[in-house]
């Protein structure tokens, strides 16, 4: 049983009815909030009351709390994720706040990942970024190789393991003066571009799925590196210049 003493938090939070509506921030005031509690139970505290009171909840997007599924993508006092590094939003807990404090919640903001409704965006681009080249061919015709008959050398494997933990959160996209999704687009190059098993799609691999972010509306990278900073699983800035070595050869091809 936890002795911690409850907070008294002032929430400004993005309300927004639906894709088309015009949002707005409402101010919600919310007490005895356990310093041991996450930042989305704590938005559970406040849905129970908005219930009880006869209010509609706040929609915000979660799913496994863990850490690993990517869905709870919030921007919270100006950061993707909060004031953490290297956690999710349902990483953090309220103990990173002070009694007293007001904290803003929006959602993520980008072109390409368009408000479904409060705190929920659309990210289903990063989906058809990933379906653009985001994959690899195998042969299941009965002559399929064992993988591990493949031999990769201990860095190559690291280094793609590194690129592969990308959640496809989009904090990266959220951190990003210009919106570009280069960090993420970068990850998922970087962990079949290290591997012999990616070499079979390279070429197409690099070239469609850049040209499927740039159709999406996420902006190019000037290499400010905040994407760096915010992604909470520390996906390296050293990708996007994979990326892009991989673009330019793919493209004098
Ligand atoms: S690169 Fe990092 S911030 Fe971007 S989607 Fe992947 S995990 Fe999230
Ligand atoms: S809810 Fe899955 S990463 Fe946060």
């Amino acid at each position: 049983m936890s002795t911690s003493k409850g907070m008294n938090l002032t929430l400004k939070i993005w309300r927004q009815k639906n894709a088309n509506a015009k949002g707005q921030i409402e101010t919600y005031q919310l007490s005895d909030v356990s310093p041991d509690s996450s930042f989305l139970e704590m938005l559970d505290m406040l849905n129970d009351k908005l219930i009880n009171e006869g209010n509609s909840p706040v929609a915000f997007d979660h799913d496994c709390r863990e850490g690993i599924c990517g869905a709870c993508s919030l921007h919270i006092n100006g950061e993707p994720h909060g004031p953490g590094r290297r956690i999710t939003t349902c990483q953090l807990h309220m103990r990173s706040f002070k009694d007293g404090d007001t904290i803003y919640i929006e959602p993520f903001r980008a072109k390409a990942f368009p408000v479904i409704k409060d705190l929920v965006v659309d990210r289903e681009s990063f989906d058809r970024i990933q379906h653009a080249g985001g994959y690899v061919s195998v042969n299941t015709s009965g002559n399929t190789v064992d993988a591990n008959a493949i031999p990769v050398d201990k860095e190559s494997a690291d280094k793609a393991f590194d690129a592969a933990t990308c959640i496809g959160c989009g904090a990266c996209v959220a951190a990003c003066k210009n919106a570009s999704a280069s960090l993420f687009v970068a990850a998922k190059v970087s962990q079949y571009a290290l591997l012999p098993q990616g070499q079979i799609e390279a070429k197409n691999r690099v070239l469609n799925m850049v040209k499927q972010a740039e159709e999406e509306g996420f902006g190019p990278c000037s290499n400010t590196g905040a994407c760096e900073v915010e992604c909470p699983k520390g996906i390296s800035l050293e990708n996007i210049a994979r990326m892009n070595r991989e673009f330019f050869s793919a493209s004098l091809k």
